[in-house]
C-alpha cells in the first residue's frame, strides 16, 4: 500500500518553517520556556537555510535567517532620538516615595485618583527601537539622550526581538539590553579558554556587545532586548501596563513583572517583593520604576528639562556578600598616600566579580579588628568601590595575621612619613613612580588639562622609561620619543603630541585643579585662579601676600589657604610652576562677575553621576547667584544628589545640618518654579 503524502509546495513549507523558527525563538528568547530540543531547533533552521539556497526567490528580509547578513562596520551612524531620553530622578526611602506621590497627586486635577505601574530597573545599556509598518525598522543606544549610535544591525541579530509584528501603526519603544547572568558565565569561560579578559560584569558586556562593530560577534553575545517604555504607540491602550500587556501579546520581550498600585503602602510593598524577587531574575536589576499608568495623566505631569514627574525610580539598597581576605597589599596614591587593599576570594557582589575592597587606612583595619584570613562582610557603597563593613570574628580559626602598615614605600623603598594629627601614612618622595603616574593620570583628566590622548598605558610607559618625571615633562616630548614606545605608530605618536599642544590654552583654574594641590579641588582651583588671574601674578606674590590674597577667598578656610602657601612656598612645586609659565602653559582666568540672583545665600555640594556635566550644573548654580562647594562644610545648604552617592556623602551632610535634593529639585530651582 502507497502512503498519500500531501505535496506541500516550497512557498508554503518556507512559511511554515519561517512561522516555527519564530514561534520557537520566542518561546526559547523571550518566554524562557522552550517546547522543542536545540536538537530540532537547528533541524528546522537548517531545513529553511537549505530550502532558501535552493529558492532565493523566497528570501525576505525579515526570514530569521537574515537576522545575521551584514558585514563588520567601521564605524556606527549617529541618529537623532524620536524623543528625548531623559533619565530618572531617584529616591532612596519610603519617605521620599511619600513625597513622589503627592507631587503627583498634587499635579493632576482635583478629582483623579492615580494608578501607578511598579516594575524593575533593569541594569543594562538603553536603547531606543523602532517598528514601522509592522517590520523592526531602527535602533539607537541612548548616546547624549538627544541623539545614539545606529545600531540597528546588532538588534536584528537579537533572537528576542521580531522582526515582524502584527501591528502596522509605528511603535517607538524603549528598551535595556541585557546579559542574562548566566550567559556571561558561559561567554566569560569561553573568553578564559582564548586568554581573552573577562567582562566584569552584565552591564558591561552588554554596552560593549550593543556597540561592536561586527553584528556575526554580536549575535553570539547572548544580548536580549527588554522593553520597559512606549514612547509612540498610545493606541496600543490607555495605561503603560496595558501598553506593556499588549507589547506581550505581539510577541515583543517585555519584563512582564509590571504591578499596578493605588496607594502608597501598596506601593511600598510592590517596591519591597521586587527587591526580594530580583535575586531570582537572570538580569541584573538595581532598582524599582514606579510610573503613573495613565498616558492621559502622564502628559499632564509633563517632565521638568531632565526627568519625567510621572516616574521615579527607587534604588535598592547596596547588596552584601560574604569571603575571605587572602592578603592585604598597600597601594601608593597620586599624593603619595599608602591605602591598603584587600585581596579577596572572588565573590559575586551586585553582578560583578569582587576581588579587592580599599581598606583605606591602619586606623580603620584596627576599628574593624581586621586580619589577613578573616571572613569578611563586603558592600558595595554607591554601588561601585567595594568596602569591607564588618568581620566575622566568631569565625576566626586561629589561623589569621594582623597586618601592619611598611615602614618604607612599597614602590620606591623610601622610608614612610606619619603626619601628626592625621591617620595617613605618606611617601614624601615627589619622585616616587606611582605618584609620578596618578600625578600625571590627574593632570590630563577631561575636568583639568583635557589631555584625551594620555592613556594610561602610555603613562606607565613614559614613567617607566623615565621620560616623564612630572608633569613640565609632557611639554617637552618629541615625536621619536614616541615612537619608541610599544603599540605607538607615527600617526597616534602626532595624535599625542597635538592634544598636549591643545592643552597649553586650557585656563589657569584648569592647571590648578590638574596640580592636584592638596584640599584644591575644581571649586577652590576656580577662586584661586580668579583671585590671582594669572600664572604669572600668582607666582610673583611674596608669602604674605599669598596668605593676604587667599584668606580673603570666600569659603577658604585655615586648611586650604595654608595648603596653598606651602605649595607656593616649596622650591620643588615653584620650579615646576616656573618651567610650565615658560612653557606657556594655561591661559589668564577670565573674570566672572560677582552674580546675585535667585540663589543668592544658598551654597549648594554636587555630588554623584547626574544627567549632565558636573561643570554645567555648576555654572548653573553660580549664574543664579549660588555658592558652589567641593565638599559638604558647616553652612553648605544643599547636597544634590545625582546617582551612586556614596553613604558617607549622606552621613556628613545629617551631620552639617545639610539639606539633601534630587536633581529633579535642584532643576526645579534653577528654573524658579
Ligand atoms: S523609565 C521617561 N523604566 O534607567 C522614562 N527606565 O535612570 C524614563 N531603566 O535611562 C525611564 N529599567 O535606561 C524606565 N523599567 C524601566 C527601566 C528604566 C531601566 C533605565 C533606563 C533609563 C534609566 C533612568
Amino acid at each position: 500500500m502507497r502512503t498519500l503524502v500531501a505535496k506541500v509546495s516550497p512557498e508554503e513549507r518556507h512559511r511554515e518553517l519561517v512561522n516555527a523558527v519564530r514561534t520557537h525563538d520566542h518561546r526559547y528568547h523571550v518566554l524562557d520556556d522552550p517546547t522543542i530540543s536545540d536538537r530540532e531547533y537547528d533541524a528546522l533552521y537548517a531545513e529553511l537555510r537549505k530550502l532558501e539556497a535552493e529558492h532565493p526567490e523566497l528570501v525576505t528580509p525579515d526570514s530569521p535567517t537574515q537576522r545575521v547578513g551584514a558585514a563588520p562596520r567601521s564605524e556606527l551612524k549617529t541618529v537623532a532620538h524620536v524623543v528625548p531620553m531623559t533619565s530618572l530622578d531617584n529616591t532612596y526611602s519610603a519617605e521620599d516615595l511619600g513625597e513622589f506621590v503627592r507631587r503627583v497627586v498634587e499635579g493632576l486635577p482635583a478629582r483623579a485618583d492615580p494608578a501607578y505601574c511598579v516594575e524593575p530597573k533593569l541594569d543594562g545599556a538603553s536603547i531606543e527601537i523602532l517598528y514601522r509598518n509592522g517590520k523592526l525598522e531602527g535602533g539607537s543606544t541612548r548616546g547624549d539622550g538627544l541623539t545614539g549610535e545606529d545600531v540597528t544591525l546588532n538588534l536584528r541579530t537579537m533572537r528576542s526581538l521580531p522582526l515582524v509584528i502584527d501591528y502596522k501603526e509605528p511603535l517607538t519603544l524603549r528598551a535595556e539590553v541585557v546579559i542574562f547572568r548566566r550567559d556571561l558565565e558561559r561567554i566569560n569561560r569561553e573568553r578564559a579558554a582564548n586568554g581573552e579578559p573577562l567582562f566584569a560584569n552584565p552591564r558591561n558586556a552588554a554596552s560593549g556587545g550593543l556597540r561592536m562593530m561586527d553584528p556575526r560577534i554580536v549575535a553570539n553575545r547572548g544580548l536580549r532586548a527588554i522593553v520597559w517604555q512606549v514612547v509612540e504607540g498610545e493606541r496600543l491602550a490607555p495605561t503603560h501596563s496595558g501598553a506593556l500587556a499588549r507589547l506581550a501579546e505581539l510577541g515583543l520581550p517585555t519584563h512582564r513583572k509590571e504591578r499596578v498600585c493605588k496607594t502608597l503602602p501598596e506601593l511600598l510593598e510592590a517596591v519591597q517583593a521586587l527587591d526580594a524577587e530580583r535575586r531570582d531574575f537572570p538580569y541584573e536589576t538595581d532598582g524599582a520604576v514606579i510610573k503613573v499608568d495613565a498616558f492621559g495623566e502622564q502628559a499632564i505631569l509633563g517632565a521638568t528639562a531632565k526627568f519625567p514627574r510621572w516616574a521615579i525610580a527607587y534604588k535598592f539598597s547596596a547588596e552584601q556578600a560574604v569571603t575571605r581576605v587572602k592578603d592585604i597589599i598597600v597601594g601608593v596614591g597620586r599624593t603619595g598616600v599608602l591605602t591598603p587593599v584587600a585581596l579577596l576570594d572572588p565573590v559575586q557582589l551586585a553582578g560583578t566579580t569582587v576581588s579587592r575592597a580599599s581598606l583605606h587606612n591602619e586606623q580603620i583595619i584596627g576599628q574593624l579588628d581586621l586580619r589577613i584570613g578573616d571572613q569578611v562582610t563586603i558592600e558595595k557603597a554607591g554601588e561601585i568601590i567595594p568596602q569591607v563593613v564588618s568581620v566575622l570574628h566568631a569565625a576566626r580559626g586561629g589561623e589569621e595575621r594582623s597586618f601592619t602598615m611598611p615602614e618604607q614605600c612599597p614602590v620606591c623603598g623610601t622610608p614612610v612619613e606619619r603626619v601628626p594629627g592625621e591617620v595617613a601614612v605618606r611617601c614624601p618622595n615627589r619622585r616616587c613612580p606611582e605618584q609620578v603616574k596618578g600625578a600625571i593620570f590627574h593632570f590630563s583628566r577631561r575636568f583639568a588639562l583635557d589631555i584625551d590622548r594620555l592613556g594610561e598605558a602610555l603613562i606607565e610607559q613614559l614613567v617607566a622609561r623615565e621620560v616623564v618625571r612630572d608633569v613640565a615633562d609632557l611639554y617637552v616630548l618629541t615625536a621619536d620619543t614616541l615612537e619608541s614606545l610599544e603599540r605607538m605608530g607615527k600617526k597616534s605618536a602626532e595624535n599625542v603630541l597635538a592634544s598636549i599642544e591643545r592643552s597649553k590654552a586650557q585656563t589657569l583654574a584648569r592647571l590648578l585643579t590638574g596640580l592636584g594641590i592638596e584640599h584644591v579641588g575644581q571649586v577652590a582651583a576656580r577662586q584661586l585662579a580668579e583671585a590671582a588671574g594669572s600664572l604669572e601674578t600668582l607666582l610673583g606674590w611674596k608669602e604674605e601676600e599669598t596668605v593676604a590674597h587667599v584668606g580673603a577667598i570666600a569659603g577658604f578656610g585655615p586648611k586650604l589657604v595654608e595648603s596653598v602657601r606651602a605649595y607656593l612656598a616649596d622650591p620643588g612645586a615653584r620650579a615646576l610652576l616656573e618651567r610650565l609659565q615658560k612653557l606657556g602653559v594655561s591661559r589668564p582666568q577670565p573674570r566672572q562677575e560677582a552674580t546675585t540672583g535667585p540663589l543668592s545665600g544658598s551654597s549648594f555640594c554636587v555630588t554623584g553621576v547626574l544627567s549632565r556635566r558636573r561643570e554645567d550644573v555648576h555654572a548653573d548654580i553660580r549664574a543664579r547667584g549660588g555658592e558652589v562647594h567641593d565638599k559638604i562644610k558647616q553652612g553648605t545648604t544643599y547636597l544634590v544628589t545625582g546617582e551612586k552617592v556614596g553613604k558617607a556623602k549622606l552621613d556628613s551632610a545629617k551631620k552639617f545640618g545639610t539639606k539633601v535634593l534630587s536633581e529633579a529639585e535642584l532643576e526645579k530651582m534653577l528654573e524658579g518654579t
